[in-house]
């Protein structure tokens, strides 16, 4: 089977190297991908995808990130008869409009915070008065992870709906929402629209600083299994938000197929869906595949034809901590092409590495973005894969390189409490 992978980030990367193991795969393409995924693929950079993937005869187009979902890459492959790992643009709406979700949610009854939508900012500030902080203010579209803000007081409500309009179209519409109080966890599921399987779940690390500090990011590293998500969590996860979720697309005209991202905020035991995404999760997937014993692109494959039903899943036993390398500076501004070292070795010496902001110049691999380098250890337990994870972490080097030194450490937290 010929593969067109969509993107460039870690999460690519990790797909990639999933794929690659892949019975099935003849021949990889990325568009444009990264110095890490071109061990794997041929790296193509074409204007028109659709004629790229009709040229090349290729048998399956993986999307990675949410703009090209959102923009309905998937429709137009599809109307040019080429299959597609990805959800099309009506089903994308779960990640590219918070209102269509939130709303969704309620006509269907699958658990999330109360909410109201506003579009006219002195109402929205009454209903904050009306109802006290904590509170959580929300851009309806596409805001690049920034359109959320968790008001801890009303004066910093009351300004976050002013905030909302520097994201232009995106902060017209705004949600306003109950703040949930619990630990998150995210579960990613395969589907094909009918059929949803879960994957292990996994936790990512949103703050920037040790002690879930500083400002929100991208992510600075996840782990899984999660261990807030126990068997019973599990459970409920599936019956009252992963299938009825699916059903509900369903009946709304909706054929959902690709991967769903359920982020969810797990409240006395019960959980409740912080937002879902149309795609796999950025650091979370750097845990997770690593883990998956199957062939990945079986299922994909399944799940764009719609059998997934057939496929049996497995998962290893043990548990994978990724760690993200971050260029000083990020979130905000940061140097580029700085040259890293150490990647050899750590892979050596059973690094599992993804690359996510890198550039190759000359032969040598330098920083390119903000999350530079994902390093994964897979062990027995979290524990040790912890200890392995900063081992390789050890080995690896740049100029302002940041990262958190307390990734997984709640797991361990949670274990001991049971
Ligand atoms: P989102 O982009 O919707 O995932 O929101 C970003 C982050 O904001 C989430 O990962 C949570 O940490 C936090 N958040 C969003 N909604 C809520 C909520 N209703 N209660 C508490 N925290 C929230
Ligand atoms: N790790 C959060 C996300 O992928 O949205």
């Amino acid at each position: 089977m010929k593969v067109l992978l969509i993107g460039s980030g870690g999460r690519e990367h990790a797909l990639a190297w999933k794929i690659a193991q892949s019975s099935l795969l003849t021949k990889m393409y990325a568009a444009p991908g990264n110095p890490g995924i071109a061990e794997f693929a041929e790296l193509v950079n074409p204007d028109d995808i659709v004629k790229f993937a009709q040229e090349k005869n290729i048998d399956l187009v993986v999307i990675g990130p949410e703009a090209p979902l959102v923009n309905g890459l998937v429709d137009a492959l599809e109307f040019a008869g080429i299959k597609a790992f990805g959800c099309k643009k009506d089903a994308a709406q779960i990640e590219g409009s918070k209102i269509f979700a939130k709303q969704l949610m309620k006509k269907y009854n699958i658990p999330t915070a109360k909410f109201e939508v506003f579009d006219n900012p002195d109402a929205a500030k009454n209903y904050i008065r009306s109802e006290g902080a904590p509170i959580v203010i929300k851009a309806d579209g596409l805001a690049a992870g920034k359109g959320v803000i968790v008001a801890q007081d009303l004066d910093a409500a009351i300004n976050a709906v002013d905030e909302m309009k520097n994201f232009g179209a995106a902060g017209s519409k705004i949600v306003v929402e109950e703040f949930m109080n619990g630990e998150e966890a995210s579960i990613l599921a395969f589907t094909d629209g009918e059929t949803i399987i879960p994957m292990i779940a996994a936790q990512d690390h949103k703050r920037l600083n040790d002690g879930d500090s500083g400002v929100n990011t991208g992510g600075m590293g996840a782990y899984a299994p999660a261990p807030v998500i126990t068997e019973k969590v599990a459970a409920l996860a599936n019956e009252k938000i992963l299938k009825p979720i699916i059903a509900a697309l369903r009946a709304e005209g909706i054929i959902y197929r690709g991967c769903l991202y359920a982020g969810l905020m797990i409240v006395n035991g019960e959980p409740k869906v912080v937002e879902f995404n149309a795609r796999f999760g950025d650091p979370e997937t750097q845990a997770v595949l690593p883990l998956l014993n199957s062939d990945l692109l079986e299922i994909m494959l399944s799940c764009a034809n719609g059998d997934l039903a057939k496929q049996e899943i497995n998962w290893s036993e043990g548990a994978a901590v990724c760690v993200v390398l971050a260029s000083g500076g990020y979130p905000k501004a940061y140097k580029k092409n700085l040259p890293i070292t150490g990647i050899e070795t750590a892979k050596k010496q059973g690094a599992i590495i993804f690359h996510a902001g890198t550039a190759e110049i000359d032969g040598q691999i330098v920083t390119s973005g903000g999350r530079v380098l994902g390093v994964t250890a897979l062990d027995k337990d979290i524990k040790s894969a912890i200890d392995k994870a900063y081992k390789f972490v050890g080995e690896i080097h740049f100029e302002n390189m940041h990262y958190r030194r307390d990734i997984a450490a709640r797991a361990l937290k949670t274990c001991s409490a049971d």
